[in-house]
């Protein structure tokens, strides 16, 4: 069992270079398959959910080859329709896109119940919504089973823009008959990279990144080259780690437009940000002041980022609020904030910050995905050394995060202890 530890308080400094964004590839690398042909993706996160995601391809008898760390190539003429007995499918939420990847090119998916990140219920009720809409008949018992004799397109408002049901809806209706529209569809990045990578197979998605995204149906997609883009919320949290040890880092290989909620947030509490062509500057600085913060879905503020940045508010002088309106419980990792020595109050949606002059380093657990990377922004401020366990949750969504942040200067290791230690099952976002 491998744990980081981390002796804090040394100012960050120097260059670092985002990868791929996780969130697009878990759906664009599932959405390869809908082309019955050869698909190489560039700029693809080494990661643990791809890992995992390239494991469930296999056992689905899709050839999937990495040419290099970031190259897959992936040759899907030969897969089944069939993954109902997956573990690793059980291991992460993102295994949804199944459902509409074997939806809509065998018009027939068997798929196991997907896990994730526990940060409360996480149904899949609007993406059945809109697969039933198409034409699908919906089963979910043991497995989640689908099957239609054909899709056809129609209209499909979703209650809340959620990102998986814009996608999961998007990959089965490419290969609808007739046009499919989204309306009140997810408006983040990763939506709109996967729909740009759907046209670049030969799919006709129009709207991506609006309200309103319009599908027209063809016969069959093509393979392709794609490169995928850059990890909002990996460079959001390189923006974060610059900002609460004072330090000076230039972050490289983003999208500044990606990043706006997340720059304008840290400028208004007095954080120096500065933007380039694919580059932003982070300046730290040593008088900040509280804020409030809600998340909300792109192009609000990532509730993706909302553990990071309570990190760097716990440590500034006065009462900052931070409201959840995403997720309905993703505050559990305050707790292990609290061992840190920060003050923080959680009412139900709502967390009331009291900041504190010192965090003091001690012996946490990376709860989750983002929880954990919050838990390494905690230890780098912190004075004294702080130990993250569970640190599996950080490597399913994080590339190299130990050895980028060694790069700029921090005193941070990787250790395996062969103690006695409590095992909780890798989950994923
Ligand atoms: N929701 C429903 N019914 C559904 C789907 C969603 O009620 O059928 C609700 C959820 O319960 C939640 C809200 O809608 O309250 C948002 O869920 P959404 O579907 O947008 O989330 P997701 O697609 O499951 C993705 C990211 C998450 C990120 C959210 C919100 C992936 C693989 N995961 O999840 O990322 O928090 O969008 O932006 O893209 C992470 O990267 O750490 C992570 C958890």
């Amino acid at each position: 069992m491998e744990k980081i530890v981390i002796h804090g308080q040394k100012p960050l400094r120097g260059e670092v270079t985002i990868s791929g964004s996780k969130n697009a590839a878990v759906a664009i690398v599932p959405a390869a398959l809908l082309a019955n042909d050869i698909v190489i993706l560039e700029n693809v996160p080494d990661i643990a959910d791809i890992t995992n995601l390239v494991e469930i391809m296999r056992e689905m008898q899709v050839k999937v080859d990495r040419l290099d760390a970031h190259t897959l190539r992936i040759d899907s003429r030969h897969m089944c329709n069939d993954c109902a007995s997956s573990e690793a499918v059980r291991k992460m939420r993102a295994s949804y896109y199944f459902l509409g990847v074997l939806l809509g090119r065998f018009k027939h998916a068997r798929v196991a119940f997907p896990g994730g990140c526990d940060f409360g219920v996480r149904p899949i009720d609007l993406h059945v919504k809109g697969f039933e809409a198409l034409g699908a008949e919906v089963s979910t018992k043991a497995i989640i089973e689908m099957k239609a004799r054909e899709l056809v397109g129609t209209n499909i408002f979703l209650d809340f823009a959620s990102v998986g049901a814009t996608i999961n809806i998007m990959l089965a209706a490419v290969l609808a008959k007739g046009t499919t529209v989204i309306e009140n569809a997810a408006k983040e990045p990763h939506v709109v990279d996967t729909a740009n990578f759907l046209n670049s197979m030969g799919a006709d998605v129009k709207g991506a990144g609006t309200d309103a995204i319009r599908i027209r149906g063809v016969q069959k997609l093509h393979g392709s080259e794609y490169a995928i883009i850059p990890d909002q919320i990996e460079a959001g949290t390189y923006m974060m780690a610059s900002a609460i040890t004072g330090g000076d880092v230039k972050i490289k290989n983003v999208i500044p437009r990606h990043m706006e909620s997340v720059s304008a947030k840290l400028r208004e509490i007095g954080v120096s940000v500065v933007e380039k062509d694919d580059c932003i500057h982070v300046i730290g600085s040593e008088h900040l002041k509280p804020t409030k913060v809600k998340t909300m879905p792109y192009p609000g503020f990532p509730t993706d980022m909302q553990p990071q940045i309570l990190v760097l508010l716990s440590l500034i002088s006065g009462t900052s609020m931070v409201n959840e309106s995403v997720w309905d419980n993703r505050f559990r990792y305050v707790e292990q904030l609290r061992k840190l020595g920060a003050n923080i109050d959680v009412e139900g949606h709502i967390a009331i910050v009291e900041g504190v002059d010192q965090l003091q380093g001690t012996e946490v657990q990376a709860t989750d995905l983002r929880a954990g990377a919050a838990m390494v922004l905690a230890g780098l401020a912190a004075e004294g050394s702080t130990t993250i366990t569970n640190v599996q949750y950080i490597d399913r969504g994080y590339e190299g995060m130990v050895e980028k942040l060694t790069s700029l200067g921090a005193c941070i290791d990787r250790i395996t202890d062969d103690g006695p230690m409590l095992y909780t099952p890798p989950q994923a976002g």
